[in-house]
Protein backbone atom coordinates (compact mmCIF):
# COMPACT_ATOMS: atom_id res chain seq x y z
CA UNK A 1 0.00 0.00 0.00
CA UNK A 2 1.49 3.20 -1.02
CA UNK A 3 0.89 5.66 2.36
CA UNK A 4 2.82 9.06 2.65
CA UNK A 5 3.23 10.42 6.15
CA UNK A 6 3.93 14.00 7.25
CA UNK A 7 3.22 16.48 9.86
CA UNK A 8 -0.17 17.79 10.15
CA UNK A 9 -0.96 21.24 8.60
CA UNK A 10 -4.09 22.96 10.04
CA UNK A 11 -5.17 24.83 6.82
CA UNK A 12 -5.84 21.38 4.95
CA UNK A 13 -6.39 18.81 7.80
CA UNK A 14 -8.28 20.16 9.98
CA UNK A 15 -11.51 18.78 9.25
CA UNK A 16 -10.45 15.66 7.55
CA UNK A 17 -8.76 14.95 10.72
CA UNK A 18 -11.37 15.63 12.88
CA UNK A 19 -13.79 13.63 11.01
CA UNK A 20 -11.29 10.93 11.06
CA UNK A 21 -10.99 10.70 15.12
CA UNK A 22 -14.07 11.11 15.44
CA UNK A 23 -15.06 8.07 13.88
CA UNK A 24 -12.61 5.86 15.78
CA UNK A 25 -13.56 7.86 18.88
CA UNK A 26 -17.25 7.86 18.79
CA UNK A 27 -17.87 8.23 22.54
CA UNK A 28 -15.49 11.14 22.95
CA UNK A 29 -16.84 13.58 19.45
CA UNK A 30 -15.22 17.26 19.15
CA UNK A 31 -17.28 19.87 17.55
CA UNK A 32 -15.31 21.97 14.73
CA UNK A 33 -15.35 24.74 17.32
CA UNK A 34 -13.62 22.73 20.00
CA UNK A 35 -11.63 21.20 17.29
CA UNK A 36 -9.99 24.20 16.25
CA UNK A 37 -9.78 25.53 20.12
CA UNK A 38 -8.36 22.25 21.08
CA UNK A 39 -5.58 22.79 18.79
CA UNK A 40 -4.97 26.55 18.09
CA UNK A 41 -1.69 25.76 20.02
CA UNK A 42 1.05 23.41 21.10
CA UNK A 43 -0.65 20.76 18.80
CA UNK A 44 0.78 19.15 16.42
CA UNK A 45 0.00 15.66 14.25
CA UNK A 46 1.86 12.83 12.14
CA UNK A 47 -0.56 12.16 9.36
CA UNK A 48 -1.31 9.32 7.11
CA UNK A 49 -2.23 9.42 3.84
CA UNK A 50 -3.60 6.98 1.32
CA UNK A 51 -5.16 7.78 -2.27
CA UNK A 52 -5.10 11.52 -1.36
CA UNK A 53 -7.04 10.89 1.94
CA UNK A 54 -5.92 11.39 5.17
CA UNK A 55 -6.65 7.87 7.38
CA UNK A 56 -4.54 8.28 10.39
CA UNK A 57 -3.60 10.97 12.52
CA UNK A 58 -1.81 10.80 16.47
CA UNK A 59 -2.53 13.89 17.59
CA UNK A 60 -0.19 15.50 19.84
CA UNK A 61 -0.22 17.95 22.52
CA UNK A 62 2.79 19.63 24.06
CA UNK A 63 3.04 20.00 27.76
CA UNK A 64 5.86 21.03 30.17
CA UNK A 65 5.96 18.20 32.11
CA UNK A 66 7.48 17.63 35.85
CA UNK A 67 9.74 14.38 35.82
CA UNK A 68 11.39 15.14 39.19
CA UNK A 69 11.55 18.26 41.42
CA UNK A 70 13.58 20.96 39.34
CA UNK A 71 13.69 19.09 36.54
CA UNK A 72 10.79 19.46 33.60
CA UNK A 73 11.41 18.26 30.13
CA UNK A 74 9.22 19.23 26.79
CA UNK A 75 6.70 16.54 26.27
CA UNK A 76 4.27 15.51 23.41
CA UNK A 77 1.57 13.47 24.65
CA UNK A 78 0.17 11.76 22.42
CA UNK A 79 -3.88 11.40 22.39
CA UNK A 80 -6.97 9.73 20.34
CA UNK A 81 -3.80 7.96 17.97
CA UNK A 82 -6.72 6.53 14.95
CA UNK A 83 -6.45 5.04 12.04
CA UNK A 84 -9.32 4.21 9.92
CA UNK A 85 -10.89 0.88 10.63
CA UNK A 86 -9.82 -0.97 7.27
CA UNK A 87 -6.70 -0.09 6.81
CA UNK A 88 -5.10 -1.50 10.66
CA UNK A 89 -2.39 -3.80 10.79
CA UNK A 90 -0.87 -2.13 7.74
CA UNK A 91 1.76 -0.28 9.39
CA UNK A 92 -0.05 3.28 8.70
CA UNK A 93 0.12 3.86 12.71
CA UNK A 94 4.26 2.56 13.03
CA UNK A 95 4.61 4.90 10.25
CA UNK A 96 3.32 7.86 11.43
CA UNK A 97 5.33 7.34 14.76
CA UNK A 98 8.64 7.20 13.28
CA UNK A 99 7.61 10.59 11.31
CA UNK A 100 6.72 12.14 14.26
CA UNK A 101 10.27 11.26 15.65
CA UNK A 102 11.71 12.83 12.82
CA UNK A 103 9.89 15.93 12.50
CA UNK A 104 9.67 16.44 16.00
CA UNK A 105 13.70 16.77 16.22
CA UNK A 106 14.93 19.64 18.10
CA UNK A 107 11.61 20.56 19.01
CA UNK A 108 11.05 18.83 22.22
CA UNK A 109 12.56 16.40 24.44
CA UNK A 110 10.04 13.01 24.93
CA UNK A 111 6.74 11.63 23.60
CA UNK A 112 4.42 10.43 26.61
CA UNK A 113 1.01 8.34 26.12
CA UNK A 114 -1.64 7.27 28.94
CA UNK A 115 -2.34 3.63 28.52
CA UNK A 116 -4.47 0.40 29.87
CA UNK A 117 -4.28 -2.89 29.35
CA UNK A 118 -1.01 -4.53 29.05
CA UNK A 119 -2.64 -7.84 26.72
CA UNK A 120 -4.14 -5.59 23.89
CA UNK A 121 -2.67 -5.20 20.46
CA UNK A 122 -3.14 -1.10 21.39
CA UNK A 123 -0.72 -1.30 24.11
CA UNK A 124 1.44 -3.49 22.02
CA UNK A 125 1.18 -0.94 19.45
CA UNK A 126 3.34 1.30 21.72
CA UNK A 127 5.49 -0.85 23.12
CA UNK A 128 6.90 -1.60 19.31
CA UNK A 129 7.07 1.89 18.49
CA UNK A 130 9.05 2.65 21.70
CA UNK A 131 7.34 4.11 24.35
CA UNK A 132 8.08 2.20 27.42
CA UNK A 133 6.30 2.36 30.97
CA UNK A 134 7.37 4.31 33.43
CA UNK A 135 4.76 4.17 35.90
CA UNK A 136 1.58 2.39 37.04
CA UNK A 137 -1.14 4.74 38.48
CA UNK A 138 -3.85 1.75 39.52
CA UNK A 139 -7.25 2.54 39.80
CA UNK A 140 -9.03 1.71 43.31
CA UNK A 141 -13.02 2.04 43.63
CA UNK A 142 -14.48 3.08 46.65
CA UNK A 143 -17.84 1.39 46.98
CA UNK A 144 -20.65 3.81 48.46
CA UNK A 145 -21.24 4.14 52.03
CA UNK A 146 -22.18 7.05 54.76
CA UNK A 147 -19.61 7.90 56.29
CA UNK A 148 -18.43 11.00 58.82
CA UNK A 149 -16.13 13.35 56.98
CA UNK A 150 -15.75 15.61 59.42
CA UNK A 151 -14.67 19.56 58.36
CA UNK A 152 -15.52 18.60 54.41
CA UNK A 153 -17.81 20.70 52.95
CA UNK A 154 -18.91 21.27 48.97
CA UNK A 155 -18.67 24.11 47.17
CA UNK A 156 -19.77 26.03 44.07
CA UNK A 157 -17.24 26.01 41.42
CA UNK A 158 -17.03 29.52 41.47
CA UNK A 159 -16.39 29.69 45.23
CA UNK A 160 -13.58 27.00 44.28
CA UNK A 161 -11.93 29.18 41.67
CA UNK A 162 -12.11 32.01 43.46
CA UNK A 163 -9.25 30.80 45.67
CA UNK A 164 -6.86 29.23 43.00
CA UNK A 165 -4.19 30.46 44.35
CA UNK A 166 -4.24 28.44 48.09
CA UNK A 167 -5.56 25.43 46.04
CA UNK A 168 -2.22 25.75 43.85
CA UNK A 169 -0.27 26.21 47.40
CA UNK A 170 -1.78 23.02 48.72
CA UNK A 171 -0.79 21.18 45.68
CA UNK A 172 2.69 22.17 46.02
CA UNK A 173 3.21 21.37 49.96
CA UNK A 174 1.70 18.27 49.25
CA UNK A 175 3.33 17.11 45.68
CA UNK A 176 6.45 19.08 45.50
CA UNK A 177 8.57 16.20 46.24
CA UNK A 178 6.57 13.90 43.18
CA UNK A 179 7.23 13.94 39.61
CA UNK A 180 5.11 12.78 37.18
CA UNK A 181 2.67 15.53 36.15
CA UNK A 182 2.77 19.04 33.83
CA UNK A 183 4.26 22.04 35.28
CA UNK A 184 1.74 23.42 37.50
CA UNK A 185 0.67 27.61 38.02
CA UNK A 186 -1.48 29.61 40.17
CA UNK A 187 -4.28 29.59 37.66
CA UNK A 188 -3.90 25.62 36.30
CA UNK A 189 -7.16 24.22 37.56
CA UNK A 190 -9.20 26.81 35.75
CA UNK A 191 -6.97 26.40 32.87
CA UNK A 192 -7.33 22.82 32.50
CA UNK A 193 -10.91 22.61 34.18
CA UNK A 194 -12.31 24.64 30.64
CA UNK A 195 -10.22 22.53 28.28
CA UNK A 196 -11.99 20.78 25.31
CA UNK A 197 -11.26 17.80 26.94
CA UNK A 198 -13.38 17.87 29.88
CA UNK A 199 -15.54 20.43 28.48
CA UNK A 200 -16.60 18.84 25.00
CA UNK A 201 -14.69 15.14 24.36
CA UNK A 202 -14.92 13.24 27.53
CA UNK A 203 -17.59 16.33 29.18
CA UNK A 204 -17.89 15.68 33.03
CA UNK A 205 -19.92 17.36 35.80
CA UNK A 206 -16.81 18.53 38.10
CA UNK A 207 -17.70 19.48 41.92
CA UNK A 208 -15.61 20.74 44.82
CA UNK A 209 -14.73 19.85 48.46
CA UNK A 210 -12.65 21.57 50.60
CA UNK A 211 -11.60 20.33 54.05
CA UNK A 212 -10.46 22.61 57.11
CA UNK A 213 -8.24 21.70 59.65
CA UNK A 214 -8.71 24.36 62.74
CA UNK A 215 -10.67 26.39 60.88
CA UNK A 216 -8.72 26.95 57.97
CA UNK A 217 -8.68 25.40 54.03
CA UNK A 218 -6.11 22.37 54.40
CA UNK A 219 -7.45 20.60 51.45
CA UNK A 220 -9.33 20.10 48.07
CA UNK A 221 -10.50 17.40 45.92
CA UNK A 222 -12.32 18.15 42.58
CA UNK A 223 -14.65 15.11 41.54
CA UNK A 224 -15.60 14.27 37.96
CA UNK A 225 -18.48 12.16 37.34
CA UNK A 226 -18.97 10.86 33.78
CA UNK A 227 -21.62 7.92 32.53
CA UNK A 228 -22.51 7.35 36.06
CA UNK A 229 -19.02 6.75 37.15
CA UNK A 230 -17.33 9.32 40.19
CA UNK A 231 -13.49 10.09 39.47
CA UNK A 232 -11.04 11.61 42.01
CA UNK A 233 -9.93 14.09 39.20
CA UNK A 234 -7.40 15.61 41.54
CA UNK A 235 -7.26 15.91 45.84
CA UNK A 236 -4.34 17.75 47.93
CA UNK A 237 -3.86 18.26 51.26
CA UNK A 238 -1.66 19.90 53.60
CA UNK A 239 1.35 18.30 55.06
CA UNK A 240 0.36 14.86 52.55
CA UNK A 241 -2.01 14.14 56.08
CA UNK A 242 -3.58 10.41 55.01
CA UNK A 243 -5.99 11.45 57.26
CA UNK A 244 -7.32 14.88 55.92
CA UNK A 245 -7.43 12.55 52.51
CA UNK A 246 -9.98 10.59 53.77
CA UNK A 247 -11.81 12.43 55.20
CA UNK A 248 -12.40 13.83 51.60
CA UNK A 249 -12.96 10.34 49.86
CA UNK A 250 -15.55 9.90 52.44
CA UNK A 251 -17.50 12.98 51.43
CA UNK A 252 -16.95 11.32 47.69
CA UNK A 253 -18.61 8.36 48.53
CA UNK A 254 -21.47 9.39 50.47
CA UNK A 255 -22.25 11.03 46.91
CA UNK A 256 -23.84 7.71 46.31
CA UNK A 257 -22.42 5.93 43.65
CA UNK A 258 -18.98 3.94 43.30
CA UNK A 259 -15.54 6.17 43.09
CA UNK A 260 -12.52 5.39 40.95
CA UNK A 261 -9.45 6.94 42.80
CA UNK A 262 -5.96 6.77 40.77
CA UNK A 263 -2.99 6.16 43.27
CA UNK A 264 0.68 5.14 42.79
CA UNK A 265 3.11 3.38 44.92
CA UNK A 266 4.17 5.60 47.71
CA UNK A 267 1.79 8.22 47.51
CA UNK A 268 -0.86 9.31 49.87
CA UNK A 269 -3.88 8.10 48.12
CA UNK A 270 -2.38 5.12 48.33
CA UNK A 271 -2.88 4.95 52.12
CA UNK A 272 -5.78 7.01 52.12
CA UNK A 273 -8.05 4.33 50.12
CA UNK A 274 -6.53 1.47 52.22
CA UNK A 275 -7.53 3.33 55.38
CA UNK A 276 -10.89 3.66 54.10
CA UNK A 277 -11.10 -0.39 53.63
CA UNK A 278 -10.73 -0.45 49.68
CA UNK A 279 -8.23 -2.48 47.81
CA UNK A 280 -5.70 -1.82 45.00
CA UNK A 281 -6.62 -3.70 42.02
CA UNK A 282 -4.83 -6.03 40.29
CA UNK A 283 -2.10 -4.60 37.17
CA UNK A 284 -3.96 -6.69 35.08
CA UNK A 285 -7.50 -4.68 34.51
CA UNK A 286 -6.52 -1.54 37.06
CA UNK A 287 -4.05 -0.14 35.84
CA UNK A 288 -2.47 2.95 33.78
CA UNK A 289 0.84 3.46 32.08
CA UNK A 290 2.33 6.18 31.34
CA UNK A 291 4.71 5.62 28.48
CA UNK A 292 7.73 7.32 27.42
CA UNK A 293 10.04 7.56 24.07
CA UNK A 294 12.80 10.02 24.25
CA UNK A 295 13.19 11.76 21.35
CA UNK A 296 16.41 13.71 22.50
CA UNK A 297 18.98 12.14 25.01
CA UNK A 298 21.33 15.27 25.37
CA UNK A 299 18.54 17.60 25.60
CA UNK A 300 16.11 15.27 28.08
CA UNK A 301 19.57 14.27 29.61
CA UNK A 302 20.94 17.88 30.29
CA UNK A 303 17.16 19.01 31.90
CA UNK A 304 17.12 15.97 34.11
CA UNK A 305 20.58 15.70 35.57
CA UNK A 306 21.75 17.00 39.14
CA UNK A 307 24.83 18.51 40.12
CA UNK A 308 27.09 16.48 41.86
CA UNK A 309 30.53 17.27 42.41
CA UNK A 310 31.90 13.42 42.07
CA UNK A 311 30.58 13.81 38.26
CA UNK A 312 31.57 17.52 37.39
CA UNK A 313 34.47 17.00 35.47
CA UNK A 314 32.82 13.73 33.64
CA UNK A 315 31.16 13.45 30.37
CA UNK A 316 28.39 10.81 31.10
CA UNK A 317 27.27 9.16 27.99
CA UNK A 318 24.53 6.59 27.85
CA UNK A 319 24.68 3.99 24.91
CA UNK A 320 21.60 1.50 24.08
CA UNK A 321 21.75 -1.07 20.64
CA UNK A 322 19.89 1.57 18.96
CA UNK A 323 21.29 4.74 19.58
CA UNK A 324 23.44 6.69 21.91
CA UNK A 325 23.70 10.41 23.48
CA UNK A 326 25.56 12.51 26.04
CA UNK A 327 23.86 13.41 28.94
CA UNK A 328 26.14 15.42 30.84
CA UNK A 329 28.58 17.15 28.77
CA UNK A 330 31.61 19.23 30.25
CA UNK A 331 33.32 22.09 28.72
CA UNK A 332 36.96 20.33 29.42
CA UNK A 333 35.88 16.08 30.80
CA UNK A 334 38.40 14.90 32.60
CA UNK A 335 37.04 11.27 31.66
CA UNK A 336 33.88 9.66 30.32
CA UNK A 337 31.88 7.20 31.76
CA UNK A 338 29.17 5.04 30.03
CA UNK A 339 25.83 3.70 30.68
CA UNK A 340 25.07 1.07 28.93
CA UNK A 341 20.94 -0.06 28.77
CA UNK A 342 18.23 -0.95 26.90
CA UNK A 343 15.74 1.25 25.29
CA UNK A 344 13.19 0.81 28.03
CA UNK A 345 15.91 1.11 30.98
CA UNK A 346 17.07 4.27 29.49
CA UNK A 347 13.19 5.58 29.72
CA UNK A 348 13.10 5.37 32.92
CA UNK A 349 16.60 6.54 33.51
CA UNK A 350 16.28 9.80 32.08
CA UNK A 351 12.67 10.23 33.84
CA UNK A 352 14.28 9.76 36.88
CA UNK A 353 12.57 5.90 37.32
CA UNK A 354 15.87 4.21 37.74
CA UNK A 355 18.07 3.80 40.57
CA UNK A 356 21.70 3.42 38.66
CA UNK A 357 23.33 1.85 41.52
CA UNK A 358 21.11 -1.11 41.89
CA UNK A 359 20.09 -1.40 38.62
CA UNK A 360 24.23 -1.88 38.07
CA UNK A 361 24.51 -4.18 40.88
CA UNK A 362 21.48 -6.23 39.43
CA UNK A 363 23.32 -6.59 36.00
CA UNK A 364 20.38 -4.64 34.43
CA UNK A 365 22.74 -1.93 33.30
CA UNK A 366 26.63 -1.95 32.28
CA UNK A 367 28.97 0.79 33.31
CA UNK A 368 32.24 1.51 30.94
CA UNK A 369 34.93 3.50 31.91
CA UNK A 370 33.71 3.93 35.18
CA UNK A 371 36.22 4.31 38.53
CA UNK A 372 34.67 2.98 42.34
CA UNK A 373 31.52 5.09 43.57
CA UNK A 374 30.58 5.93 39.96
CA UNK A 375 27.42 3.99 40.00
CA UNK A 376 26.53 5.79 43.64
CA UNK A 377 27.59 9.13 42.33
CA UNK A 378 24.76 8.31 39.04
CA UNK A 379 22.43 6.93 41.62
CA UNK A 380 22.62 11.05 43.15
CA UNK A 381 22.82 12.83 39.95
CA UNK A 382 19.86 10.99 38.48
CA UNK A 383 17.78 10.46 41.82
CA UNK A 384 14.99 8.31 41.31
CA UNK A 385 11.45 10.31 41.69
CA UNK A 386 8.20 8.90 42.96
CA UNK A 387 5.39 9.50 40.55
CA UNK A 388 2.01 10.33 41.28
CA UNK A 389 -0.94 10.90 38.61
CA UNK A 390 -4.28 13.37 38.69
CA UNK A 391 -6.53 12.36 36.07
CA UNK A 392 -7.85 15.70 35.96
CA UNK A 393 -3.66 16.27 34.02
CA UNK A 394 -5.54 13.95 31.07
CA UNK A 395 -4.98 16.73 28.55
C1 LIG B 1 -3.75 1.55 17.58
C2 LIG B 1 -3.77 1.88 16.08
C3 LIG B 1 -3.63 3.39 15.92
C4 LIG B 1 -2.56 1.20 15.44
O1 LIG B 1 -2.49 1.56 14.08
P1 LIG B 1 -2.09 0.47 12.95
O2 LIG B 1 -1.94 1.21 11.69
O3 LIG B 1 -3.03 -0.67 13.01
O4 LIG B 1 -0.65 0.02 13.54
P2 LIG B 1 0.47 -0.83 12.80
O5 LIG B 1 -0.09 -1.43 11.57
O6 LIG B 1 1.66 0.00 12.67
O7 LIG B 1 0.75 -1.94 13.88
C5 LIG B 1 -0.27 -2.83 14.29
C6 LIG B 1 0.11 -4.28 13.98
O8 LIG B 1 0.25 -4.48 12.58
C7 LIG B 1 1.53 -5.07 12.32
N1 LIG B 1 2.01 -4.56 11.03
C8 LIG B 1 2.75 -3.45 10.84
N2 LIG B 1 3.02 -3.32 9.52
C9 LIG B 1 2.44 -4.33 8.87
C10 LIG B 1 2.32 -4.71 7.52
N3 LIG B 1 2.93 -4.02 6.55
N4 LIG B 1 1.60 -5.81 7.23
C11 LIG B 1 1.01 -6.53 8.21
N5 LIG B 1 1.08 -6.20 9.50
C12 LIG B 1 1.78 -5.13 9.84
C13 LIG B 1 2.37 -4.61 13.46
O9 LIG B 1 3.47 -5.45 13.67
C14 LIG B 1 1.41 -4.68 14.60
O10 LIG B 1 1.26 -6.03 14.99
P3 LIG B 1 0.86 -6.51 16.47
O11 LIG B 1 -0.55 -6.03 16.72
O12 LIG B 1 0.94 -7.97 16.41
O13 LIG B 1 1.77 -5.85 17.42
C15 LIG B 1 -5.06 1.37 15.38
O14 LIG B 1 -5.18 0.00 15.63
C16 LIG B 1 -6.33 2.06 15.85
O15 LIG B 1 -6.71 3.09 15.32
N6 LIG B 1 -7.01 1.47 16.85
C17 LIG B 1 -8.26 2.02 17.40
C18 LIG B 1 -8.02 3.21 18.26
C19 LIG B 1 -7.07 2.91 19.41
O16 LIG B 1 -7.21 1.91 20.10
N7 LIG B 1 -6.08 3.80 19.61
C20 LIG B 1 -5.05 3.62 20.61
C21 LIG B 1 -5.45 4.00 21.96
S1 LIG B 1 -5.83 5.68 22.16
Amino acid sequence: MDAEFREYDPFRDSEAARVLLNAVFTSAAVSPEGWARWTAQDFTAPVAIVDGQIVGAIPLFRRSYRVAPGAEVTAWVENRVGVAEPLRDQGLGSGMQAAAKQFLQGRGDVLLVYRGAERTKGYRFYEKNGLYDVSYPLAATIEPANEAAPGTRWVTQDEFLAHSALWHDIFTACYGRFGGYPARHPGYLRDIIGTVTWQEAMRQEFSYAVVEDGGRAAGYMVLGLRKDVFQVMELAVLGGSVELARRLLAAARGRGGPVRCYATHGCLLAAAVRRLGAKLPPRENGAMMLMVHVLDIASTGRKVWRDVSALRDVEVRVWTPEREGVIHSVAAPKRALAIELKEHMLARLLMRRLDVARAVAEERVTLCGDEPGDAEALSDALDPCHWVYHPIDYL
